[in-house]
């Protein structure tokens, strides 16, 4: 899939106008649009700001020339690229896959046009369908995230690290559970409100009624655009 990840980030890149704010997701799709970019800047004067989603992405960006702004500094985003984990016919997403998740929503939010770079890998009839959902969770809160989890998701489990490390660790010090819901989830919209209601989570990887453009690359080098 790297040939459709390639032609999703670079068509992608090219949306990029000179003295636009962009959004810089995280993940192996975005960081070719984010490369892209970064030659741009070199190549052909193109002046833009960059708001990064991640640790990763920060570092990224500056490897490539990206000058980068805050969400203190700058009001609201013309553009926000990133990647996605399930793509559904609603254009709903799951995300989160690399943690960043929390994030990349602050930074969705506020673009006036959020375009997701995917394969077709990613397509699902139902979000849930092939991924997990991540849930950041307060540590000290993991122990009745994951009791309530249990009652609603097929299986909840702490994300951990390699071998002996633990778990994995957010960008914020947070903590992920992974909440399997075998077949696909019924209902979105529900599980969204009932996750953001719960106390000790910070946010969750459903990203719904968010994007506004999905940019499919093919193993051919051919995007589709929906
Ligand atoms: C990170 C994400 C990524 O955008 C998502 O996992 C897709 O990554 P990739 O482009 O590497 O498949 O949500 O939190």
């Amino acid at each position: 899939m790297e040939e459709a990840k390639k032609a999703a980030g670079e068509q992608a890149a090219d949306l990029v106008r000179t003295g636009m704010r962009v959004g810089l997701g995280t993940g192996s799709t975005t960081a070719f649009a984010l490369r892209a970019i970064g030659r741009r800047i070199r190549e052909s004067s193109l002046h833009v700001m960059g708001v990064p989603t991640s640790f990763a992405s920060e570092r990224l960006a500056r490897e490539c020339g990206i000058p980068l702004t805050t969400l203190e500094e700058v009001e609201a985003l013309d553009l926000a690229l990133d990647g996605a984990d399930e793509v559904s016919p609603e254009l709903n997403l799951i995300k989160g896959r690399g943690g960043a998740h929390t994030r990349e929503k602050v930074v969705a939010a506020q673009a006036k046009r959020f375009v997701v770079l995917t394969d077709p890998s990613k397509d699902v009839k139902r979000l849930g369908e092939k991924r997990v959902v991540p849930v950041e969770v307060l540590p000290m809160a993991t122990g009745p995230v994951l009791r309530t989890l249990d009652d609603v998701c097929t299986e909840a489990t702490l994300r951990m690290g390699k071998e002996k490390d633990g778990p994995v660790v957010t960008d914020q010090g947070f903590w992920i559970i992974d909440a399997r819901f075998e077949g696909g989830i019924d209902n979105p919209h529900a599980i969204d409100r009932m996750l953001r209601d719960l106390p000790g989570v910070l946010d969750h990887g459903l990203f719904l009624d968010m994007a506004t453009d999905i940019f499919v690359g093919h193993p051919d080098g051919s995007v589709e655009h929906r």
